[in-house]
């Protein structure tokens, strides 16, 4: 889960990494008080979870509590890359000498952990490490050793940050390193963090993405999430512990296993080419050993959502035998029944593997009007998406 601004600031304040006093609003007209409290100037900075938001205009200077009520009127709903504005922050204006950038992250491909540290901080730091690789310093973290005081001057050495900013550097290498590590990241950056005049090391921006696996250790994370940008759909199925992403097209789809949902995808992309060009409605892997009650619950999200005119059911029986997933098919047309929620849409399903002749003649038994089985994963493709054609026409 990525943060906006003002809750990475937050968590940054928890740990001790140094910032400007600053408060979220969502009315251009809260700026007048907040500047006022915060000494009758402010930075307004849009709080979107995208890059880019100072060229885009979406940070600017205030320099009375009328302006900042102004400034933040033309940022709050402004439109950045695609994200709406619905918060600003203002901040605390800070006397900046010297923008720097500093990061840690998890480096999958070495498999450890990675401190990044420039003297060229500021907006851009993907064109710096494009374009000057060498001002961008790349160290190592030691996922038990962390970043001790030798480390975090190892990182500042690599970065040639100056001598006289050293020890306060390391505090702050330290502090964000307890940071990262106290809540679970996968990435904490702060660019830029800022030489003031007096001399201090401050963050002034700063990009916190939370680990979501470790949610169960972390009960506070909760509170930070965007629930008015997540989806209905993707949220409903993550109460009920689904892997599903909604998608812009009209065929459900229901899988056993992530590559095999992917393929259906594209096979399902594929087909739609021939059917008036629809598409897969969602991702959506019940898993291997899917019960009855793990199908309903999937059967449920996708039928509740009113782009989808068909579903394909594309299950290769492994270790849950294609019986076994025929019944919870079965079960879970019964148990949507029983709720009052029958299945209105057509249900094409496809079944091989693992006793695939015994899953096939359950569902045949069964005899349920909407469902249709094909015994190939082109031709059910094929068919779901004739299915959501016809019905979209
Ligand atoms: N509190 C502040 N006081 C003075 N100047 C600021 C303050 N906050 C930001 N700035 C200036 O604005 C620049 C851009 O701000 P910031 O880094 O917060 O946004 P951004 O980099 O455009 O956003 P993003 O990181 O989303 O791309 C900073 O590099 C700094 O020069
Ligand atoms: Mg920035």
């Amino acid at each position: 889960m990525d943060l906006f601004e003002y809750q990475a600031r937050d968590l940054f304040a928890k740990h001790g990494v140094p910032v400007l006093a600053g408060e979220v609003i969502d009315t251009p007209e809260a700026a007048r008080e907040v500047t006022e409290r915060l000494g009758g100037k402010a930075v307004v900075k849009a709080q979107v979870k995208v890059g880019g938001r100072g060229k885009a205009g979406g940070v600017k200077l205030a320099g009375s509590p009328d302006e900042a009520v102004e400034k933040a009127g033309q940022i709050l709903g402004m439109d950045i890359k695609g994200h709406t504005v619905h918060k600003v922050m203002l901040a605390q204006t800070a006397d900046i000498k010297e923008e720097y950038y500093v990061s840690y992250l998890l480096d999958r491909t070495n498999r450890t952990f990675l401190a990044m540290a420039s003297v060229e901080g500021g907006m851009d730091i993907e064109e710096v490490a494009a374009t000057k690789p060498e001002a961008l310093a790349k160290v190592p973290v030691d996922a038990n050793e962390g970043v001790t005081e030798a480390k975090a001057r190892e990182i500042i050495e690599a970065a040639k940050f100056p001598a006289e900013i050293a020890d306060g550097m390391v505090e702050v290498l330290q502090s964000l390193w307890v940071t990262f590590i106290k809540e679970d990241a996968l990435l904490v950056e702060v660019n830029p963090l800022i030489k003031s005049g007096e001399g201090k090391l401050i963050a002034i921006d700063g990009k916190v993405s939370l680990d979501d696996n470790a949610d169960f250790r972390q009960p506070e994370h909760a509170a930070l999430e965007d629930k008015a940008a997540a989806n209905p759909l993707e949220a409903a199925a993550k109460a009920k512990g689904l892997n599903y992403v909604k998608l812009d097209g009209q065929v459900g789809i229901i899988g056993n296993g992530a590559g095999l949902v992917m393929s259906t995808l594209d096979v399902v992309a594929y087909a739609g080419e021939k059917h008036a060009g629809v598409k897969p409605a969602n991702f959506l892997d019940i898993g291997g050993g899917a019960s009855a009650e793990v199908m309903a619950n999937g059967l449920e999200i996708i039928l509740g959502d009113p782009d989808v005119k068909s579903v394909f059911v594309n299950v290769f029986g492994g270790i849950t035998a294609c019986d076994e997933v025929a019944k919870g098919i079965v079960q879970a047309l019964e148990l949507l029944k029983d709720k009052g929620e029958e299945v209105t849409k057509p249900l094409v399903v496809r079944l091989d593997g693992n006793n695939a002749e015994l899953g096939r003649k359950i569902l045949s038994d069964a005899n349920h009007p909407l469902v249709q089985r094909v015994d190939t994963m082109d031709g059910a493709a094929d068919k779901a998406a004739e299915l959501a054609a016809a019905a979209a026409k």
